[in-house]
């Protein structure tokens, strides 16, 4: 069993649009190939994600997380526990790249010196297969294209940037990269290096996902889950850490942005079969709620 594989570049957009819902009622993660962005492009992301990662360490502090901050972005080194006592350990790096009034250009590395434009490029293209997406999403509900767009928050939708970075580490049952979750936001977009150890879970077995250099992860998130009234499948998910590599991954963060309130979608509740299997929530809230592990129904 492997996580489903959509070729976009197949003519027939009627069987790939097909594909994408199926393989997000069934999975909720697929790996999409030729899908427009140039491969060049994400080597290019990669190469100069990676860059930063090798600086010296006072280099990367001058786009630390502030101590005060309330917000995610920014460059940060973070131990965790998970569920069953190991340690998790990744040092990453979050900053938005759209909209541009939401960029803050502080916490983008100064080095390597092209850095910012790749990153602009790189946002560019992945807003243009990410709406495409959507509406495919969208038309799967029976609705119109634009329908989940706007109902996470149209013009105001972010695209939020992380990079983690896992060393290369001995002892796989004590220390995991990231533990299981599935992700909070709408749709998730994620490349990474050569060094396999992202999981996804189906029906309670993990399956390592493989990926290609220039293909890319999509992961539905709890948004759209909720959104589409549970149709959607949001994938529970891990990433290990490889024995011998250092592991970097690049996902994007498609989301609400933090006052927007999200719900199943109005188009979708109608008639008494389809009474909403979820509450609205402001997205601040939800997340908020989440991440203290909270009842969120
Ligand atoms: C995440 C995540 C997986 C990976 O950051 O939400 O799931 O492969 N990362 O690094
Ligand atoms: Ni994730």
């Amino acid at each position: 069993m492997d996580v489903p594989i959509v070729d976009l570049s197949n003519p027939n957009e009627d069987l790939v649009a097909r594909a994408v819902v199926k393989a997000s009622e069934e999975w909720g993660i697929f790996q999409v190939v030729n899908h427009g962005i140039p491969p060049e492009l994400i080597r290019r992301l990669k190469e100069v994600g990676t860059e930063f990662f090798e600086l010296p360490e006072t280099e990367k502090e001058a786009v630390a997380k502030p101590e005060d901050s309330m917000d995610v972005e920014g460059y940060r080194t973070k131990y965790q526990k998970d569920l069953e006592g190991r340690n998790a350990w990744v040092d990453h790096l979050f900053h938005r790249i759209w909209p541009p009034s939401r960029v803050s250009y502080r916490f983008w590395p100064k080095l390597p010196m092209d850095y910012r434009e790749v990153n602009e490029d790189y946002a560019k293209h992945l807003k243009k297969l990410s709406e495409k997406i959507m509406e495919w999403l969208s038309e799967g509900l029976g609705l119109r294209r634009e329908a989940l767009i706007e109902g996470l928050g149209g013009e105001t939708v972010e695209y939020l940037m992380k990079i983690n970075y896992y060393p290369p580490c001995h002892d796989q049952d004590l220390v995991i990269g990231a533990p299981d979750h599935t992700d909070v936001n709408g749709i998730t977009f994620l490349v990474a290096n050569e060094a396999l150890g992202l999981q996804a879970f189906k029906d309670n077995h993990g399956i390592d996902v493989k990926y290609t250099t220039s293909g890319i992860i999509v992961i539905v998130g709890d948004q759209f889950h909720r959104m589409s009234n549970g149709k959607y499948m949001s994938a529970k998910h891990r990433a290990t850490m490889d024995k011998e590599k250092t592991r970097i991954s690049w996902p994007v963060f498609v989301e609400s942005s933090l006052d927007h309130e999200f719900a199943p979608l109005r188009e979708l509740i109608t008639g008494e079969d389809n009474a909403p299997k979820f509450k609205p929530y402001v997205y601040k809230d939800f997340k908020f709620r989440k991440l203290k592990k909270l009842p969120l129904d």
